[in-house]
């Protein structure tokens, strides 16, 4: 039984999700609603990539534990993909006990397979930068020139993955499997760097704790990319008594298996990815499809750049759809495209509300003025039948492509062709002419309709609340089409329609940027930003919001590391009327005893949290700088004493 599984790369929940994010995961729905549009049965996975250092820092900047951080930027995809109608048949978290399972039961074929050896890492660590330097790069005292920080000498057992070992059979595998890395520009790429020849490959980390403990390696964690790329198998159940799915969508000789990545990834997923399978013994990924980038003021958008676009303020104007639509028709895949606001609302304008739109609300008019419904008869008349024929054709072609902009353009043919026989057979004059009971004007306007109809179904993967609405204008009912809804005459004959309102009213582009081009930028520090409901785009609070925090001074009067912690560090402070401990991520910048006799502000009256099983009863406030977010703290002058009201 043939059966088709697509994924997307799980995303980190450092992020709150973006365009890039959306723009994958819409293209994977857009293709596994394609699939079952033509029959098949589908499976579509998408989900979190939660543990890792930058999870843990973020976290620890944010004053909460990685899984409470990852918790709220789960709620948000989910929100989001209800929005989106994104119709995901799970959602893998990697912090699942199912997916621990399955990364195990990965480790331990990899471990039978005789590839994993362990190896020491010595060298002089940095806790700032949680790096290794060599001799030459620090300072006579061992510190590093950088931040003046000491270094200590540490020698890490770690444990390596055999990738050398896989060189040969991967390039073999590319050879016989053309189809493995799409587009074939892309193959051409990750061939050349394999052949360049791989080192082996360190997959347990011993300076990070935020991670599946490595088995049989205490102290260890699993390296974040072996634990994140498991998922696409432990979503599945493999490892698990329940492997049901696993079997159905992954191994057996007709199980198509399709990655869809970002190029920025491309190599773990056609490189790492099937070492790491075939060292286990099971079957690759059928085909990794990569696409470009989204860039915006030309730079990929990305939250490090700091040129992020959100989708809430597009689709609070627009609707999702056509969010959806112009995501797929403004990239060709595997290129890189812009995003603008200007090219969003040409499209809009243009696409949307004049093509598909008015073709709708024109055909839908004139039946529903002649005859107050659907005409009576199946169109004899061949000319619209053949149009659709021959987009369908076009259409179907790209869609397994995955050239998506070139399916929209065969759907547009095809209301073009509908525009067409509308103008030239002038159905008003017939009415005028031969009366609402004519054949002939029965007959044109079937044609339309069915014309509209069909365009709706080739559209439902791309934008599926649309042909929903254009499905329920022309009598029928209001859900995803069937496989056998993409033929010529099912139109129902006869049957009253209902008024309905524009699918796409017109935007006013002058006053849309005066109004909201301040607004579409994103907040500062996304990884930040309350949880839910969806960010709101304009982020000011009211003064009653404000004054519910309670800012004061105080007065460190013990520090301490929080242990196994780089960065928390354990504060006691003096308010002056009490005394009270907060965990703090600073660590990481500050030495202990450098804190005490500090004056700081801190959030006095935040709820009490345990982090890394210390209880903080408080947020002591540090400005965050530079790229990588360094916390300092902001000093109050001495004349402040401590306990005073900060507002
Ligand atoms: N967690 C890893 C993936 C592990 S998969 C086993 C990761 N996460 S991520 O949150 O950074 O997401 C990366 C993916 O998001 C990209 O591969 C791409 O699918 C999407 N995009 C993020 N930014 C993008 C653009 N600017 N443009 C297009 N897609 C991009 O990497």
């Amino acid at each position: 039984m043939k059966t088709f599984y697509a994924t997307t790369p799980i995303y980190y929940v450092n992020d709150l999700p973006h365009i890039g994010h959306i723009y994958t995961t819409v293209v994977t729905d857009v293709v596994t609603r394609f699939r079952r549009l033509a029959g098949e049965e589908t499976r579509f996975l998408t989900g979190t990539d939660e543990h890792g250092q930058n999870i843990e820092k973020a976290a620890a900047t944010q004053g909460i534990t990685p899984l409470q951080l990852a918790d709220r930027v789960v709620e948000r995809y989910r929100e989001l993909y209800r929005t989106f109608e994104i119709r995901n048949d799970d959602f893998i978290r990697t912090t699942e006990a199912r997916h621990r399972r399955g990364v195990e039961a990965l480790v331990a074929r990899i471990a039978a397979a005789g590839d994993f050896y362990t190896a020491k890492h010595e060298g002089w660590y940095c806790s700032s930068c949680e790096a290794f330097y060599t001799e030459k790069e620090l300072d006579a005292d061992k510190r590093y020139p950088v931040h003046g920080r000491p270094t200590v000498w540490e020698s890490e057992e770690n444990v390596f993955f055999r990738l050398s070992k896989y060189a040969a059979p991967l390039l073999e595998h590319y050879e016989r499997h053309p189809e493995f890395v799409r587009p074939e520009s892309r193959l051409a790429e990750v061939v050349s760097f394999v052949k360049g020849g791989l080192n082996d490959l360190s997959v347990s980390r011993s300076k990070v704790q935020w991670g599946i403990p490595f088995p049989g390696h205490p102290g260890h964690v699993v390296y974040v990319w072996l634990d994140a790329l498991a998922n696409y198998i432990t979503a599945l159940g493999f490892g698990s008594e329940d492997d049901a799915n696993y079997r159905r969508f992954w191994d057996h000789a007709e199980a198509e298996r399709v990655h869809f990545i970002g190029k920025d990834i491309l190599r773990f997923h056609t490189v790492f990815w099937p070492a790491f399978l075939l060292s286990a013994g099971l079957p690759l990924p059928t085909t990794v499809w990569a696409h470009g980038w989204w860039l915006r003021d030309a730079k990929k958008v990305s939250k490090s750049v700091g040129n992020v676009v959100r989708p809430d303020q597009l689709v609070a104007d627009f609707g999702a759809d056509a969010l959806r639509y112009f995501l797929m028709r403004e990239m060709a895949f595997g290129q890189d495209a812009s995003f603008s606001d200007e090219a969003f609302l040409a499209r809009y304008n243009a696409d949307l509300a004049n093509d598909l739109g008015n073709t709708v609300s024109r055909v839908a008019a004139l039946c529903r003025q002649s005859f107050g419904g659907t005409p009576n008869a199946v169109s004899l008349d061949g000319e619209v039948q053949a149009a659709f024929v021959e987009a369908a054709a076009e259409w179907r072609a790209a869609m397994r492509e995955c050239q998506f902009h070139r399916a929209l353009e065969a759907v547009w043919k095809l209301l073009t062709a509908v525009n067409g026989h509308v103008v030239s057979r002038e159905p008003w004059k017939i009415r005028k002419e031969e009366g609402v009971g004519s054949a002939n004007l029965h007959g044109v306007l079937y044609a339309a309709a069915e014309g509209v109809r069909l365009a709706a179904v080739m559209l439902s993967p791309f934008v599926p609340v649309t042909s929903r609405k254009i499905f329920e204008t022309f009598a029928l009912p209001a859900a995803d089409p069937s496989p056998a809804d993409l033929s010529w005459g099912r139109l129902p004959v006869s049957t009253p329609m209902p008024e309905a309102p524009a699918l796409f009213p017109r935007a006013d582009a002058a006053a849309y940027f005066k109004e909201k081009d301040a607004a579409m930028n994103e907040p500062a520090n996304p990884a930040a930003a309350p949880a839910a409901p969806a960010a709101p785009v304009d982020d000011r609070i009211s003064i009653d919001d404000f004054q519910k925090i309670r800012l004061r001074t105080a007065k460190i009067v013990a520090a301490e590391r929080v242990p196994k912690s780089n960065k928390l560090m354990r504060v006691e402070v003096d308010l002056g009327d009490e005394r009270r401990q907060i965990v703090a991520g600073i660590a990481s910048q500050y030495e202990p005893e450098a804190l005490i006799g500090r004056n700081v502000v801190i959030v006095a009256n935040l709820k009490p949290a345990k982090l890394m099983g210390v209880e903080s009863n408080g947020m002591v406030l540090a400005a965050s700088v530079g790229e990588a977010g360094a916390p300092v703290l902001l000093d109050v002058p001495a004349e402040v004493p401590p306990g005073s009201k900060v507002k």
